[in-house]
């Protein structure tokens, strides 16, 4: 069997992993662009992992206008065999207050004109790839084993909804959100997801909330609000994430 190698694309609250010991930096460009950042390769926990940070380092490039494109096709070109991807979002299910982990299992795409296809130009054959299940079963449920393990409380599953952004969303888009059966809200969980998907490579997320969505606390969202959530909350999906490479 070909050697497992696991990418983590980092989000917001985590543009590097402190303790990855970088053996290499991978500068690829893929012909659907230039990815958000080098690749890091590098040692965590004592396994070779590779490390991208979605929104560049420094933290710059905002969920519309990642090429999410060129990030899975270079992970791909990198022979990576699972992504384990991490979202901030904010939470919708009354559950899902801010610092609380979720291991979404469905998503609902409320993005556009984002580059969400590899399938589309100069093609030999039309193709639909399967979507049922947008994240890998298996992966997730690892990753739920490694939460587990490390002793993280998480729910085990959830409705990823993924908006446009950069704006956060109104009351009323977040109470149809939540008619459609979506518990928490992102921007940056989709094409992500589909583009795995095309290119046949497992992916999971660990979803962060860091703040209550629009019109679910007494208070506007502050970016102090979601900097505090990240503070208190990345600690969480951290012990995760090494537990889930040492289990690897
Ligand atoms: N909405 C959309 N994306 C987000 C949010 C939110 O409230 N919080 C973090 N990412």
């Amino acid at each position: 069997m070909a050697e497992k190698l696991l990418a983590v694309i980092g989000g917001t609250g985590l543009t590097e992993l402190e303790g990855l010991e970088i053996v290499e930096e991978l500068s690829f460009e893929s012909e659907w662009g230039k990815p958000s950042a080098p690749l890091l390769v590098g040692k965590y926990e004592g396994k070779k992992i590779i490390f991208l940070a979605r929104h560049g380092n420094p933290h710059r490039i905002p969920p519309h206008q990642v090429n999410y494109r060129a990030n899975i096709h270079v992970l791909r070109q990198a022979g990576v065999t699972d992504i384990l991807a991490v979202n901030a979002v904010g939470g919708i299910h009354p559950s899902m207050g801010p610092a609380h982990v979720n291991i979404p299992d469905q998503i609902i795409d409320y993005t556009y004109g984002r580059g969400d296809t590899f399938f589309e130009g100069d093609l030999l054959e039309v193709t639909h790839i399967d979507f049922t299940y947008p994240y890998d079963r298996e992966l997730r449920e690892q990753v739920i084993q490694a939460a587990r393990d490390a002793a993280v409380p998480v729910s085990t599953a959830g409705v990823y909804g993924c908006t446009q952004g950069p704006r956060l969303e109104t009351a009323a888009e977040i109470a149809r959100m939540e008619r459609d059966g979506c518990d928490v809200v992102g921007m940056t969980g989709m094409p992500e997801a589909a583009l795995a998907a095309e290119m046949k490579i497992p992916y999971a997320s660990i979803a962060l909330v860091v703040n209550w969505a629009a019109g679910k606390s007494d208070h506007i969202i502050t970016m102090d609000e979601i900097y505090e959530a990240i503070r208190v909350g990345m600690g969480s999906v951290k012990s995760i994430l090494a537990q889930f490479i040492r289990n690897y």
